[in-house]
């Protein structure tokens, strides 16, 4: 498991990446990844939230989309209050540009809301929400969307259509399972995608390690399926207090154990840039998306 130099390497390898990537100015298109979970409550608000604001640290310019339709999430831990969210981009009354919101550092913030209409849209409307929406393709590296938790129409819809999903469990043994059903789910669906996972409230790394192993085994054998070891994040009493003060905790305890956590994962995301094929664009994933919700 990974110890303090071991993230500082992996943060300052990426530092120098995306200064490379600059000079030679490339631009990947943005890379859209989906944060989900079998079960509720085992942390994917919080991850999405810090892992998008470390992101910016690293000076990446990131949209987080806050799709967790029955709870909006990520206005609450910050203390937001948005008028709009998508559901009045996709009933025409508002553009994209007009609902975004500033979070701290320069993150924007797309509230969801409901988007059931979604599935009701007639095709010349669809070709406009679809259209308004790729408005922010040049504008995020990383686009990263908060989901609700399950098997559900919606929270399926958005783990198939990213090109990178981050499965969330805890170390409870139903979390774990649920975490598998929810992988199962997508097998069934062949996604094409790259699965990772992350064990949050661990109590120790090794917990941590033993978790997504016995996650790995079963995938293998039963599902014949690829998932990868993203991280963890430990059990931190600095999570809780930095909900219950609005702030995201890499901001409010940057020096926790789970900020350092967190950046260790941020690391190891971005180091994945290399090794990924193209991705496919945030037209492409809304276009998706609805293809499944429908
Ligand atoms: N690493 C952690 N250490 C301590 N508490 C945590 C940790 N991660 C999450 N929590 C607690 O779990 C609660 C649920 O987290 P949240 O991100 O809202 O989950 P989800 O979005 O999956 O429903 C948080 O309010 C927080 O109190
Ligand atoms: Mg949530």
């Amino acid at each position: 498991m990974n110890n303090q130099a071991d993230s500082l390497r992996l943060i300052v390898k990426q530092m120098k990446n995306s200064l490379q990537a600059q000079i030679n100015g490339v631009n990947k298109g943005t890379r859209v990844i989906t944060i989900s979970s079998g079960k509720g409550g085992v942390g994917k608000s919080n991850l999405s939230l810090n892992l998008a604001l470390a992101l910016t640290e690293f000076k990446q310019k990131v949209i987080l989309l806050d799709a967790d339709m029955g709870l909006a999430n990520i206005d609450i831990i910050l203390g937001l209050t948005p008028l709009y969210n998508l559901a009045h981009v996709i009933s025409g009354e508002k553009t994209i540009s007009e609902i975004i919101i500033e979070g701290p550092q320069g993150l924007k913030i797309i509230p969801g809301g409901s988007m059931h209409e979604l599935a009701n849209l007639k095709d010349w409307e669809l070709e406009g929400f679809l259209t308004k929406l790729s408005k922010i393709e040049g504008e995020a590296d990383y686009l990263l969307i908060d989901t609700g938790a399950g098997l559900s129409n919606t929270v399926l819809s958005f783990a198939l259509a990213a090109d990178e999903l981050i499965v969330v469990t805890t170390s409870e043994p139903t979390a774990i399972t649920d975490a598998y059903g929810f992988i199962k789910a997508l097998c069934q669906q062949d996604y094409p995608g790259q699965i990772y996972i992350v064990v949050n409230r661990a109590n120790s790394p090794q917990e941590a390690a033993v978790v997504y192993n016995k996650l790995k085994i079963a995938v293998d054998k039963f599902l014949n399926y690829k998932i990868s070891f993203l991280g963890f994040i430990v059990e931190d009493p600095k999570v809780g207090q930095a909900i219950q003060n609005q702030k995201a905790f890499i901001i409010a305890y940057p020096q926790s154990t789970a900020a350092n956590n967190l950046y260790n994962i941020a690391a190891k995301i971005s180091d994945r840039e290399d090794k990924l094929p193209q991705n496919k664009g945030v037209k492409t994933f809304f276009s998706k998306v609805i293809e499944y919700f429908r």
